[in-house]
């Protein structure tokens, strides 16, 4: 295989941990692997709601700090809750300094939208549903004027490349896989920041690329991986036809809409004191039961939005219309849809994964701050501070000067694209049977079909990649026999007593699990 040494840092990503820690890293030299132009196809630009900060002068970061453990069902690491919500005040303004153009109140404070689960109004926000493309697009600018930053834009990471047992670098490819074969690229440090796994799912609110390729392929290299059976299903995306499913923020919650039913029904009254704003994982299953009853449930905007919706949430407003909605008018269909995975690549509070050179920040990380639910608009202000953290310890490390010269390079020939039709049996099946409301019976099909499909479709690195953390999801719901926040079995429905215990797995684990799965149904 073709082998570049580069003295630069090689961050795996394009999303907000990326760019933020390159950014951090600067003057040192860095190389990003963007599959795709910055800005498109990342998780974070897709974000609607934005970034939770204690902001207001009666709010603190200890009540953002217990909402934040309490949502998490009992498996949130405290300490990091409170490492996270502590400076989370001082991100909001490097992020409002560096061109973010968050709304303000005539004072010049943030206006700040209340989310589900949070005892406070918290949440910094863009022009209603534009957090995570503003907060993006400011970050962009900054990188592109950045020399020390090199974006390798249309390529993407297959494998970890390990040396005596550290990993020193990232074997990358062209992101049209059928048109190139894999170039090794060695760097002066790795870090991991490449999204998560909603793309796994049939339904889901991720872009189409997010497959938890980066999970796999550490996991293949032999990283831990905890929490992996803990995916947050976003309750109100909107069902629509769309893959992905265009998302109904819970800002539009946070505003006073309400869920109602085909019969016209508001359910959720019944189901939780918090009626709309009950903690996520309770939204989605409540959402859930009424599309299995075929009760067709809906978020109903029209008495507390009215016409202002379009003005006032203008992404919600563009997916209504494109799909001949008028949220004025006609309440939004809604499904649960995949939206963030809780677990992923295990790390420390410096952002180091168990591989010795390895760190790893946002979504494709588990640091112990989301537990079993992750609390809205968490994910945002956990990349950010684990980017910064994961960037301040790399630089410790880094004995080379500031100069790089740019790389430049040129893929051989040769790559297997997965298979489309593989891929849509594993996103179906993650959907069917790995889903919202889980059990033995479903996740044992689930394991036994990745194992058939992984068999027949082997020879796709990044195929490979997704079977691997599509095993460690469905392995972890098997083996955690009771339900606990997004985890929901219907074989084991209470929470066991007792402090709750993170998961945490080898993919070796995860493979035994399946073998298994596969022998009790041959
Ligand atoms: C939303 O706007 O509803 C999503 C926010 C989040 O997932 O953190």
């Amino acid at each position: 295989m073709q082998t570049l040494a580069t003295d630069r840092v090689i961050i795996v990503g394009a999303g907000l941990g990326a760019l933020y820690a390159a950014l951090k890293l600067a003057p040192h030299p860095v190389v990003m692997i963007s599959p795709e132009v910055l800005g498109e196809g990342a998780s974070s630009a897709w974000a609607q709601g934005g970034v939770a900060a204690a902001m207001d002068a009666a709010d603190s970061p200890d009540s953002h700090a217990a909402d934040t453990v309490k949502a998490g069902a009992g498996t949130v690491n405290p300490a990091v809750a409170d490492l996270v919500t502590r400076e989370a005040r001082d991100y909001i303004l490097d992020l409002t300094t560096m061109g973010t153009p968050f709304d303000r109140t005539e004072d010049g404070g943030y206006v700040l939208s209340r989310e589900a689960a949070h005892s406070f109004a918290r949440v910094v926000r863009v022009k209603g549903d534009q957090a995570g493309a503003e907060i993006m697009a400011a970050l962009i600018a900054q990188v592109r004027d950045t020399p020390s930053i090199q974006v390798l834009e249309g390529t993407m990471a297959r494998d970890l490349h390990m040396t005596d047992g550290r990993v020193t670098g990232v074997v990358i490819q062209a992101a049209d896989e059928g048109r190139s074969g894999p170039v090794l690229l060695s760097g002066s440090a790795v870090l991991l920041a490449g999204g998560g796994s909603g793309g796994l799912y049939a339904l889901t609110t991720n872009p189409p690329r997010i497959r938890g390729q980066v999970i796999g392929m550490a996991a293949r290299a032999g990283a831990l991986i905890a929490d992996a059976e803990f995916v947050q299903f976003h309750p109100t995306a909107m069902d629509v036809g769309e893959d992905p499913a265009p998302l109904a923020t819970e800002a539009l919650r946070g505003e006073g809409a309400i869920l109602i039913n085909k019969h016209g029904e508001r359910f959720m009254q019944a189901i939780h004191p918090d009626a709309e704003l009950a903690p996520r994982d309770i939204v989605a299953r409540a959402i859930h039961a009424e599309v299995q009853a075929g009760n067709r449930p809906m978020l109903d905007t029209r008495a507390v939005l009215g016409e202002a919706i379009k003005e006032q949430f203008p992404a919600v407003a563009e997916y209504c219309a494109r799909n001949g909605i008028d949220p004025a008018v006609d309440p939004i269909p809604v499904a649960p849809a995949a939206h963030y995975h809780m677990g992923g690549i295990a790390t420390d509070t410096q952002g180091c994964a168990t591989l010795e050179g390895l760190w790893v920040c946002g979504e494709a990380s588990s640091t112990g701050l989301h537990g079993a639910n992750r609390l809205a608009s968490n994910g945002l202000l956990e990349a950010l501070v684990y980017a910064r953290i994961c960037a301040e310890g790399i630089t410790a490390t880094l004995t080379g000067g500031t100069d790089a010269a740019p790389l430049e390079i040129a893929f051989p020939d040769g790559g297997t694209p997965p298979a489309p039709e593989a891929v849509q049996t594993l996103r179906q099946t993650m959907t069917q049977h790995v889903g919202v409301v889980r059990d033995r019976t479903g996740l044992t099909r689930a394991l036994a079909t990745i194992a058939a499909l992984e068999a027949d479709h082997g020879d796709s690195p990044s195929f490979l990649n997704m079977c691997a953390t599509a095993t460690l999801i469905a392995a972890g719901a098997l083996l955690r026999e009771e339900s606990r926040g997004a985890h929901e079995r219907s074989d084991f429905p209470e929470t066991a007593e007792g402090p709750g215990e993170r998961s945490r797995m080898y993919l070796a684990d995860a493979l035994a699990v399946r073998a298994q799965a596969v022998k009790e149904l041959s």
